[in-house]
C-alpha cells in the first residue's frame, strides 16, 4: 500500500513536470513569435522612412566653349539638340518631337522645324503650328561651366524666351 501510494506520487510528479514543461515550451514559442512579428513589424517600419532612390544617369552634358559655335543653328545630334547663337545669346531646343519622340528637323525655310515621322510643324519658337503632336518643343537650362564651356541640362526647361548670354 505505501508503495502504490509512492507510485502515484511520482507518476503525479512527473505529470506535473510535463504540463509545466509544454506550458514553458508553448510561452516560449509564444514570445518568439511575438517577437517576430514586432520585429518584421518595425523593420518594415523603418523601411517605409528610407525614400526608394531611382539613380540616373546626370541629364547635364557640356557642349563646348561658346566661340565653338557659329551663329544661327547647330544639331547635336547625339543629344537630339539645336543650339541656337545669335551673338552672345544661346539658347538649346529639343529635337524630340512631343508626338511619338522622333528627331525632328529643321525646314527650309531655316527657321520652323518638322517632323519627318506623322507630319508635324513646330515654328520659331517650338510651338506646334501643325499636325498629331499634343505639345510644344521643349528649350533646356544653359549654362557656362567654370571652364568656360557651355552647359546644357536636358532635365530642366526653360520659356523659349529665356536666352544665356556670354
Ligand atoms: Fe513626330 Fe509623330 S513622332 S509627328
Amino acid at each position: 500500500m505505501r508503495s502504490d501510494q509512492s507510485e502515484d506520487t511520482v507518476e503525479n510528479v512527473n505529470t506535473k513536470a510535463g504540463v509545466e514543461r509544454r506550458g514553458f515550451i508553448a510561452l516560449v514559442v509564444g514570445w518568439c513569435a511575438l517577437a517576430v512579428a514586432f520585429g518584421s513589424s518595425a523593420v518594415a517600419s523603418v523601411r517605409f522612412l528610407i525614400p526608394n532612390v531611382l539613380y540616373e544617369p546626370s541629364r547635364r552634358f557640356r557642349l563646348g566653349r561658346p566661340e565653338e559655335f557659329p551663329e544661327g543653328s547647330t544639331f547635336m545630334e547625339e543629344l537630339r539638340l539645336f543650339v541656337l547663337r545669335k551673338g552672345n545669346s544661346f539658347r538649346a531646343l529639343s529635337a524630340v518631337c512631343t508626338h511619338l519622340g522622333c528627331t525632328v528637323n529643321r525646314a527650309a525655310d531655316g527657321r520652323t522645324y518638322f517632323c519627318p515621322c506623322h507630319g508635324s510643324h513646330f515654328n520659331e519658337t517650338g510651338g506646334v503650328s501643325g499636325g498629331p503632336a499634343p505639345k510644344a518643343l521643349s528649350w533646356h537650362e544653359m549654362s557656362v561651366t567654370k571652364d568656360g564651356r557651355l552647359l546644357v541640362d536636358l532635365s530642366r526647361t526653360v520659356q523659349p524666351d529665356k536666352y544665356l548670354v556670354v
